[in-house]
């Protein structure tokens, strides 16, 4: 790995804060705010791991795996450890498993996480190892997304909970979250408004709705054969179904590479329905993707990021979808933002409904270099350095000015940094 001297001091820092949020066996997102193991948290931040320490890379994707449902869900939070500082803790989510866990999942970054460590490890034995035992597990993890979250077998999976998007207040679920009732919500008291400005998180309004759902899943056991059909909120996420197809083609990649066809053949089948169905999401007016809100039957009308990482995948228009990447980078000044700059609800320092977001950088840059649109990769990459440069590691950032937003001392912020100096694309 070469770093050019002057990134030298950035990627040093980036490393300084994964070591400093780093808990022996897994890493908080940042202390305070999140002091918790996260899903695709962890995930990404096995990839900057991996730069410095391939074999804490692979125990940080070890512990969340050693935390699946036996039902093969990964849940989206795991309590190692009892803190107060953050809600809804264990005793809301109530889902009786060993270690504490939420009961509902993230977007599965895991397989293209698991892809790159093995295929770019230096220690081709130690990756071997690892990898030949994780592999089956992640393709549980799959299987349980079409089995639960697609039990018509349409080819697309439905996030259940805003929450399991990982773009918690999104406009993209304005619409449906609306139609979830607030009755019969217990009181409660919200922590990250401790730690974090108000302005930059989500509402009461939407809080009282995610912890209804939450109440609502909890009432059914945690059972994911009910889930699906009683909840109240069910979108197909453009952003969600195309992280899953491209983990699930790295999973039938590395699968090969390991010898067992048997998962492999199951992933590319996998892939082919959900790439065949994935084309009713697009929007031609909009020159992207749109979430499909299951409970309606009908698309949605917000242009989001999540309708932009079908580029993750190679999914649709590439052209297309740079102009309106271009379009939207046109209006601010740093990219990406996660929401359309030009609609009226963009708000751009709350959480999800404007900001620019590191993992989401990262991985539409990725998916414009696999489909060689190098121009367009080299310009978010800039923007996302620059937003370093000029605000230091933050959870994410206003794109008008590239503010500091939300928790500072990021980790996968400070991941993502690691792998994009280290991948040479800088
Ligand atoms: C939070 O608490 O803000 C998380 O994003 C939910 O996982």
């Amino acid at each position: 790995m070469t770093i050019e001297p002057g990134d030298r001091a950035l990627f040093d820092n980036a490393e300084a804060i994964l070591r400093d949020n780093d808990r022996g066996a897994y890493t908080v997102p940042t202390k305070g705010l999140y002091p918790f193991q996260w899903n695709w948290d962890s995930c990404l931040t096995a990839l900057g791991q991996r730069h410095f320490d391939e074999a804490r890379a692979w125990t940080e994707i070890e512990t969340l795996l050693a935390h699946q449902w036996p039902d093969g869900m990964v849940p989206h939070i795991v309590f190692h450890a009892p803190d107060d500082g953050y809600f809804p803790g264990p005793a809301v989510w109530a889902t009786d498993r060993p270690t504490p866990t939420s009961g509902i999942t993230q977007p599965p970054v895991l397989g293209f996480v698991l892809l790159r460590l093995f295929a770019e490890a230096n220690d081709k034995v130690l990756a071997r190892k690892r990898a030949s035992a994780l592999l089956p597990k992640a393709d549980h993890w799959h299987r349980w997304f079409y089995a639960s979250r697609d039990p018509a077998g349409t080819g697309l999976v439905a996030i259940l909970h805003p929450w399991e998007s990982g773009r918690d207040n999104s406009i993209d679920w304005d619409e449906a979250l609306a139609r979830v009732p607030t009755d019969g919500v217990a009181p409660y008291q919200r922590r990250d408004t401790q730690h974090v400005d108000a302005a930059e998180r989500p509402t009461q309004g939407e809080y009282d709705r995610y912890l209804w759902l939450v109440q609502k899943f909890r009432s059914l056991g945690w059972d994911n054969s009910k889930l699906h059909d009683a909840s109240a909120f069910k979108v197909v996420d453009p952003g969600f179904n195309a992280i899953l197809i491209r983990s699930d083609e790295a999973l039938g990649e590395l699968a090969e590479m390991l010898g067992d066809d048997e998962i492999a053949a199951a992933a590319r089948g996998r892939v082919a329905k959900a790439r065949a169905a994935f084309l009713q999401l697009w929007s031609e007016k909009d020159g992207q993707f749109l979430c499909y809100d299951r409970v309606v039957e009908k698309l949605g009308a917000s242009c989001s990021v999540g309708g932009l990482l079908p580029l993750l995948a190679g999914l649709g228009d590439t052209d297309r979808l740079v102009d309106t990447v271009h379009r939207w980078r046109g209006k601010v000044a740093f990219g990406v933002p996660s929401h359309d700059p030009s609609d009226p609800r963009f708000e751009p320092k709350r959480y999800w409904r404007g900001p620019c977001w590191l993992v989401v950088n990262h991985m539409l840059a990725d998916g414009l270099a696999r489909s060689g649109r190098l121009d367009a990769a080299a310009e978010i990459v800039a923007d996302s350095l620059g937003l370093i440069r000029k605000s230091g590691f933050a959870e994410y950032y206003d794109p008008r000015d590239g503010s500091a937003l939300g928790g500072r001392h990021f980790t996968w912020t400070a991941a993502m940094v690691v792998e994009l100096l280290s991948a040479g694309r800088a």
